[in-house]
C-alpha cells in the first residue's frame, strides 16, 4: 500500500508505559509486553486498537490481567486487533516468541555472531511485539533482560540500569533498565552478549557524572579508544555549539559485526556496524577514522535531534537526518580542516545524492508517499536535507540560527515534531517568511544556477545575470524556483574587490538570494574587470553554468581566498577535460594536450602551496569522479569512454610531473609513528595520491613504490593505499601484493573487505571472474552485509564492469539481488539501487540494464523493499 503524508492522522490509542521481559534465547526469546494504554484525546473515540506486528507469533494475550475472549481480537503474524477495547485506561499484556537465530533480516531481534541485538528503526520493534510502531506513540520503557550467563554476560537496554542479579537455578542472570524519557518504538534497543567493554567518566557541563561504554567483541577493547575519543569530544562539542547535555547516568555504544546500516541512536544504548567503531593503525584507514568520528558523534548528536525531539511520521525523516548529518559534518569541520571537510563532504553530496537526484529514484528531502520507509534512508534524505540546513544557517545567518536551534530545543522537547515545527522557530528568531524556502523539502532535482557577468569599463560596473532551472523529476513535471543562497565575491588582480550594489537581492556579506527564475545584480565601482567566484564553499546544493576561460579558472585556482572554490575551479577545468574527451573518444589526444597544461598549472601549486596544506592538495590532485563526468555527460553515456578519458588525464599529469610527485612523497614521508590526526592523515592523502598517479604514468616504479611502501608501512592506510594504486597496474606484481594482503589480514574480517573491494573495482574485464571467484572466498559470507557491500556493492560501484557491453554486469547484480532478498531485502533492495543511472547510458546498455531491472521486478515473492526499488527504478 502507498503511505501519503497528507493522510496522517493520530493514533486513536496512546501507549503511556511499556513494561518489557524478555527472556533470551537463540532460537526461542520469550518476550512478555504490557503496554499502558489509554485513548488518545485526539484520536477517533471508541476505535478499535490495531497493533503491528510482522513475521510474529501471540503466545498469549491478557487485558488488565484477565485473558481475553477469543471472539474480542484477532491476531495475524502482521496485526493484533481488539474489536472494541475499553474506552478508558487499561494494560494489555502480550506474549510473544521470537527466533533471533533466524532472522536474517536484521530487523528487530537477532543473533549477531553470538551477541543478541536489535535494529528497530523504521518498524523493527513490529517484529519483536505486537504495538503502534509508529514514531508519534511515545512511552517510558522498564525493560528485564534475562538470559543465561556464560552466554550473555553483558545485558543492556535503553536508560538507567536499576536492578541485576541471578536467577535462582544460577545458570541465568538477569538485569532492569529503565528509561525516564519517553520515546517511540524505533528508539527501543537491547544487547546481550559476551563483550569486552572500555569504560569512562564524563562530567557533563551541568555538572552530570556519566558512565561511558564502548562494548566490542571479546578481545578487541584495544580498538575501541578512539571511538571513546571521538565520544567525549564530541559531547563536549554539543555542549559547547549548540548547549545540548547529556541527559541520562549512562552512554553505551556497542560495536556488532552484522548490521544493515552505519549505526542506531538507540537511546542511551547506540548499536553501531563495527567498521565505525573499531579502530586501530594497522586496521583502520585515515578514512575509518574520520568515519568512526563522524559517526560516533552523529548517533551522539541524535540524543536531541531525534531522540528528545523526534518526528511525528517517518516523511519527517529529515527533520532528524538531515539536522544531524548538518550537525556531525560541523563538528567534523571544527576539529579537522573545515576547507577540506566541505570539499569532502561535497564530492559525497555530488557522487551520491545529485546522481539520485538525476535518475528515477529522484525524490524531495521530505517525501510526500512511500511504499517501504527503509527505502527512503538516501542521499537525499540525509546529505540534501544537510544542505539546506546549511543553508538555512546562511540565509538568517549565525545569530538567528542559534536562536532558532535553542527555541526548537525548548519548544519541540518531548515531542514528535514536523518541519513546519522546526521551521517556525528560526521564522520567528529571524523575522523572515520562510514559506517560499520550505519548498526546498518539497521539490526534488537538482537545480542549475545558470550565471554570467558583464563587465562596463566605462560605468565601472560589474553585472551578474543569475537565473535557475529545475529539470523535471518523477511526478514533478514542472518545477518552481526556489530560494538559493549564492555566496560569491568578485576576484580582482590583487584579491577580493569591494561589492557595492543597491540591488534588493543583495543580502550583504558577499551574499546573492535568488528566489525568482532569474535576476541581475549590478556592482559599482569595480576598478577592473574581475572573474566572479560563485557559489563560496558550495553555498547551495545546485550546478553551475558559467562560462569562464580556463586561464579564469586557473587564476581563481590560484589567488581565490575561498578555499573551497580554489578547489572547485581546478576540478571545473579537469571536468570540461573529462567531459569533451567521455563524449568523443576520438578526443583523447586534445585531452592529453589539456593534461599537459593543467600540470604545469600543478606544478607551481604542488611547489609552493601543496607543502602547507597537504590535505587541500591531496583533494586537489583527485580528478572529478567518473560518475560525475557521466552525469555532466548526461546522454548517452560511454562509461569505458569516460575510464579511458579519467586514465589519460590521471596518466599525463603523473608522466608531467613524475619527478616532482617523487619528491613531494619524499618530503612529505616522515619517520614518526602514525597517528589518525587530521594533518598527519593529510599527509599520508598527499602521498598516495601521489602514488596513484605514478603508478598510471610508470608502472614499474609504481609497483617497486607500492611494495616498498607496502613492506614499510606501520599502518593500513599506507598499505591499503599501496593495494589500491597497484591494482591500476595489471600483471604479476599485483597478483602478488593482492596475495601478499590477503595473508597479512587473514584474521581481519574488516581489512578483507577493502580487499575484497579493491579488487571489485578494478576497471577490467576479468573483474567479474574475480568476484565470482572471491564469493568462495572464506573471507567472503552472503550472511554479512559488510561482506557483501565491499565485493558486491563494489562491483556495482565499477563504472566500467557494471556496465559492460555484453550485459553480464547487470546479470551478476540482478542475480545476487534476487538471492539476497531472499534473506535480507534492505541490502538486497541497496543493491539494486546501483541501477538508478540507467536511462542515461547509451542505447546499448540502456537496453540490456532495462531487461535485467525488468527480470527482477518479474521475480515472485519480492519483498516490498526490491519490489519498490525496482518498479520505481524501470518507471
Ligand atoms: N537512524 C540511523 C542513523 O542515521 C539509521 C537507521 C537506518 N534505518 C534503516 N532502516 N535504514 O543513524
Ligand atoms: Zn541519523
Amino acid at each position: 500500500p502507498l503511505i501519503r503524508l497528507e493522510d496522517y492522522r493520530p493514533s486513536d490509542w496512546l501507549i503511556d508505559t511499556v513494561d518489557l521481559d524478555i527472556s533470551l534465547h537463540p532460537t526461542k526469546t520469550r518476550i512478555r509486553s504490557q503496554l499502558g494504554l489509554r485513548p488518545n484525546p485526539a484520536g477517533r473515540p471508541g476505535a478499535p486498537l490495531v497493533l503491528d506486528g510482522d513475521e510474529l507469533k501471540l503466545v498469549a494475550l491478557r487485558l488488565d490481567g484477565l485473558l481475553i475472549d477469543e471472539t474480542a481480537y484477532s491476531a495475524s503474524p502482521q496485526q493484533l486487533t481488539l474489536h472494541a477495547p475499553p474506552a478508558r485506561r487499561f494494560t494489555l499484556m502480550i506474549d510473544t516468541e521470537v527466533d533471533p537465530s533466524a532472522n536474517t533480516k536484521l530487523m528487530g531481534l537477532y543473533l549477531s555472531s553470538h551477541v543478541y541485538c536489535t535494529q528497530c528503526e523504521a518498524d523493527g520493534f513490529r517484529r519483536i511485539s505486537y504495538f503502534l510502531d509508529r514514531p508519534d506513540v511515545m512511552s517510558v520503557y522498564t525493560v528485564r533482560l534475562e538470559a543465561k550467563k556464560l552466554i550473555a554476560p553483558v545485558l543492556l537496554s535503553n536508560g538507567n540500569l536499576v536492578a541485576a542479579g541471578d536467577v535462582p537455578g544460577g545458570e541465568r542472570h538477569f538485569a532492569v533498565w529503565h528509561d525516564p524519557h519517553p520515546k517511540p518504538a524505533y528508539l527501543f534497543a537491547l544487547v546481550g552478549g559476551a563483550l569486552d567493554v572500555l569504560r569512562q567518566t564524563y562530567v557533563t557541563a551541568e555538572g552530570r557524572s556519566v558512565d561511558l561504554a564502548v562494548y566490542v567483541e571479546p578481545g578487541k577493547a584495544d580498538r575501541a579508544g578512539w571511538a571513546m575519543d571521538c565520544l567525549v569530544r564530541c559531547m563536549r562539542w554539543d555542549e559547547r555549539v549548540f548547549g545540548r547535555n547529556y541527559d541520562l547516568d549512562v552512554f553505551n555504544v556497542v560495536a556488532v559485526s552484522d548490521f544493515n546500516m552505519g549505526a542506531m541512536e538507540n537511546k542511551g544504548l547506540n548499536i553501531f556496524n563495527d567498521k565505525y567503531v573499531l579502530a586501530d593503525p594497522l586496521t583502520a584507514t585515515d578514512g575509518d577514522y574520520a568515519s568512526i568520528e563522524a559517526i560516533i558523534a552523529h548517533e551522539y548528536f541524535h540524543n536531541w535531534t531525534g531522540n528528545r525531539i523526534t518526528c511525528r511520521d517517518w516523511f519527517q525523516l529529515c527533520l532528524k537526518e538531515g539536522l544531524t548529518v548538518f550537525r556531525d559534518q560541523e563538528f567534523s569541520a571544527d576539529e579537522r580542516s573545515r576547507a577540506v571537510k566541505r570539499i569532502a563532504d561535497v564530492r559525497t553530496l555530488r557522487t551520491t545524492q545529485f546522481s539520485e537526484d538525476a535518475g528515477p529514484l529522484a525524490h524531495p528531502v521530505r517525501p510526500r508517499a512511500y511504499k517501504e520507509i527503509n527505502n527512503f534512508y538516501t542521499p537525499t534524505v540525509y546529505e540534501k536535507g544537510a544542505e539546506v540546513i546549511r543553508m538555512l544557517k546562511l540565509l538568517v545567518g549565525e545569530a538567528a540560527f542559534r536562536a532558532g536551534m535553542d527555541l526548537y530545543f525548548e519548544r519541540c522537547d518531548g515531542t514528535a515534531a514536523t518541519i513546519e515545527d522546526f521551521l517556525a522557530c528560526f521564522a520567528e528568531t529571524s523575522g523572515r517568511d520562510l514559506t517560499h524556502f520550505a519548498r526546498w523539502y518539497e521539490q526534488a532535482g537538482t537545480p542549475t544556477i545558470v550565471a554570467s557577468g558583464r563587465y562596463d569599463a566605462a560605468a565601472r560596473s560589474y553585472t551578474l545575470d543569475l537565473a535557475q532551472k529545475t529539470a523535471p523529476t518523477p511526478g514533478q513535471p514542472e518545477k518552481q524556483p526556489v530560494v538559493l543562497p549564492v555566496a560569491l565575491g568578485l576576484v580582482g588582480r590583487s584579491g577580493d574587490l569591494p561589492l557595492a550594489t543597491d540591488s534588493p537581492a543583495y543580502a550583504g556579506a558577499g551574499l546573492i538570494v535568488l528566489d525568482q527564475p532569474s535576476l541581475s545584480v549590478t556592482f559599482s565601482d569595480v576598478g577592473e574587470p574581475p572573474i566572479p567566484s560563485l557559489l563560496r564553499g558550495f553555498s547551495a546544493p545546485v550546478r553551475l553554468e558559467l562560462d569562464l576561460a580556463d586561464g579564469d579558472l586557473l587564476r581563481l585556482f590560484s589567488s581565490d581566498s575561498d578555499p573551497f572554490n580554489r578547489w572547485q575551479a581546478w576540478q571545473t577545468v579537469a571536468m570540461r577535460a573529462l567531459v569533451e574527451a567521455g563524449r568523443e573518444p576520438a578526443q583523447l589526444e586534445a585531452l592529453r594536450a589539456t593534461g599537459r597544461a593543467l600540470a604545469e598549472g600543478l606544478s607551481d601549486f604542488l611547489r609552493d602551496q601543496a607543502p602547507a596544506d597537504p590535505a587541500f592538495a591531496a583533494q586537489v590532485l583527485r580528478l572529478p569522479a567518473m560518475g560525475d563526468v557521466a552525469r555532466e555527460i548526461g546522454r548517452d553515456v560511454d562509461p569505458d569512454a569516460i575510464q579511458a578519458a579519467h586514465r589519460a588525464l590521471s596518466t599525463e599529469i603523473g608522466l608531467r610531473l613524475g619527478p616532482q610527485l617523487l619528491e613531494l612523497r619524499e618530503k612529505l614521508g616522515g619517520s614518526a609513528p602514525y597517528s589518525p590526526d587530521a594533518a598527519s592523515a593529510g599527509r599520508r592523502a598527499l602521498r598516495n595520491e601521489a602514488l596513484g598517479l605514478i603508478a598510471l604514468a610508470s608502472p614499474q616504479e609504481g609497483a617497486r613504490l607500492c611494495e616498498a611502501q607496502f613492506a614499510a608501512g606501520d599502518n593500513l592506510t599506507d598499505r591499503l593505499a599501496a593495494l589500491a594504486a597497484m591494482t591500476l597496474v595489471p600483471g604479476e606484481a599485483r597478483e602478488a601484493l593482492i596475495a601478499r594482503f590477503a595473508k597479512t589480514y587473514a584474521a581481519e574480517p574488516l581489512v578483507l573487505d577493502k580487499w575484497l573491494m579493491a579488487q571489485a573495482l578494478i576497471p577490467e574485464a576479468s573483474t567479474l571472474d574475480r568476484v565470482r571467484e572471491l564469493m568462495q572466498h572464506p573471507a567472503f559470507s552472503m550472511g554479512n552485509p559488510n561482506r557483501i557491500r565491499a565485493l558486491i556493492g563494489g562491483f556495482a560501484a565499477n563504472l566500467t564492469q557494471f556496465n559492460r557491453t555484453d550485459g553480464t554486469g547487470y546479470a551478476f547484480v540482478a542475480e545476487m539481488v534476487i538471492a539476497l532478498d531472499r534473506t535480507n531485502p534492505q541490502v538486497a533492495s541497496r543493491l539494486l539501487s546501483s541501477f538508478k543511472s540507467w536511462r542515461m547510458l547509451e542505447p546499448g546498455r540502456r537496453t540490456l540494464a532495462q531487461g535485467r531491472l525488468a527480470q527482477v521486478a518479474a521475480t515472485p515473492n519480492l519483498s516490498r523493499d526490491v519490489a519498490d526499488i525496482a518498479e520505481r527504478t524501470l518507471a
